[in-house]
């Protein structure tokens, strides 16, 4: 069905076809018979494939990535299409528009996407509303994204906190957990808040609010593919030290190596962030790193050219305990999570493994080289 679809709105441009497909999702969101017929068709529920990290039950491994449904317009369809979780957002504590167009590009020869969208969005009290409202029907657990707003600088520091707090108290009662994005390529100087002594005071402060509220909420950090080793180290160290529950990793990259699309195109399409296939090798490095960093409690969510189940199976195989999706599901379409899904049970079946965690350490056959290393 998608393989028609897709040259369709490939036709148009992506800004364009995102919209399509968020108004083709308008009767899943609102319409609970057609969303549960939905859920019959694309999600796989099988107690095989859950995971349970963060005090969570997470019925796949297989989420939404940030960035796709960033007003939570559409959070019940989006799970019902087989997600295991969504990761709503990225919000900001004041309301903003995107970059100047045009901001979002498809490179087909790479399957991959440029954006520097720039965290448009209705703001974080807002969109918290929105998701406290539509809660109930999304069934899956449900991450919230806050990142600084565009018009906050980055000095003094306090301010800076001040605005994720913001953000963080509109979001905290409704999200099963927040991720602090600091990695985004496209706002102004947010990457400096990875640097270990900024990064101290904004987690420590976030820490302090989320120990307010009675239930406990788990808070991770998103973090960019473009840090040196010692960068992740020292962010990881840092998140520990907070006592964050975890990292995902990684956000899109500024790196343009490796591609197969024209330079001149690349050159055209200038600034942003690219993400999907290209971006596979090197997640999975800073993966592998986080989860070494990060000891065993942690969650590590992997995301980063995730299009199939071998790459999300690559991707748990490096230690990552759930994994997101973006630019993969619009390459390959709705079917996606679901396919990822019956994928790793098959594969399971095949090595007779009864869990992911079986599955991940090749528990079934020790001899299975790739499958005993990666855990480790
Ligand atoms: C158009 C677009 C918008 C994005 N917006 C966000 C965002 O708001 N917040 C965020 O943390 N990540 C955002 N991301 C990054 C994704 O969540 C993900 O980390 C990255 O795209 C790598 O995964 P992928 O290769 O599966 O796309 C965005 C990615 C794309 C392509």
């Amino acid at each position: 069905m998608y393989s028609v679809l897709r040259p369709l709105l490939f036709a148009l441009d992506p800004t364009t076809s995102h919209k399509l497909a968020m108004r083709a999702l308008a009767s899943v969101e609102y319409v609970a018979p057609i969303r549960a017929a939905v859920r019959a068709a694309y999600a796989v529920r099988d107690p095989r494939l859950e995971v349970r990290k963060m005090g969570l039950v997470f019925p796949t491994p297989v989420g939404l990535a940030a960035g796709l449904d960033k007003n939570a317009e559409r959070p019940r369809a989006l799970a019902a299409l087989g997600f295991g979780h969504v990761e709503l957002g990225t919000v900001t504590a004041e309301a903003q528009g995107p970059n100047p167009p045009p901001n979002l590009f498809r490179l087909p020869a790479d399957r991959a996407l440029v954006n520097r969208l720039g965290f448009p969005n209705e703001g974080a009290a807002h969109v918290g509303a929105r998701v406290g409202a539509r809660r109930s029907g999304i069934g899956v657990p449900v991450g919230v994204s806050i990142g600084k707003s565009r018009s906050v600088p980055l000095e003094p520091l306090e301010g800076a906190i001040e605005d994720y707090l913001k953000s963080f108290r509109a979001v905290m009662d409704v999200a099963d957990f927040v991720v602090v994005n600091v990695s985004s390529p496209n706002t102004k100087d947010l990457r400096a808040l990875q640097a270990a002594d900024v990064a101290r005071p904004l987690f420590a402060a976030l820490v302090a609010e989320a120990k307010k509220r009675e239930r406990a909420l788990p808070l991770l950090v998103k973090i960019a593919p473009d840090l040196s080793d010692e960068a992740i180290d020292a962010v990881c160290d840092e998140a520990k030290a907070a006592g964050l529950a975890g990292v995902v990793a990684t956000n899109t990259t500024i790196s343009r190596e490796g591609l197969e699309t024209p330079a001149v195109e690349i050159e055209r399409i200038g600034a942003g962030g690219l993400s999907g296939k290209p971006l596979l090798s090197r997640s999975l490095s800073v993966v592998k790193r986080v989860r070494a960093r990060m000891g065993s409690s942690a969650c590590v969510i992997g995301v980063g050219g995730v299009d199939s189940t071998e790459s999300a199976l690559a991707m748990l195989r490096v230690g990552a305990d759930l994994v997101q999706v973006y630019t993969g599901f619009i390459y390959e379409g709705p079917a996606l999570p679901g396919s990822i899904a019956r994928g790793l049970l098959r594969r399971m079946e095949a090595e007779g493994a009864t869990s992911i965690a079986e599955l991940v350490r090749g528990h079934a056959h020790p001899t299975n080289g790739a499958a005993v290393t990666a855990r480790a």
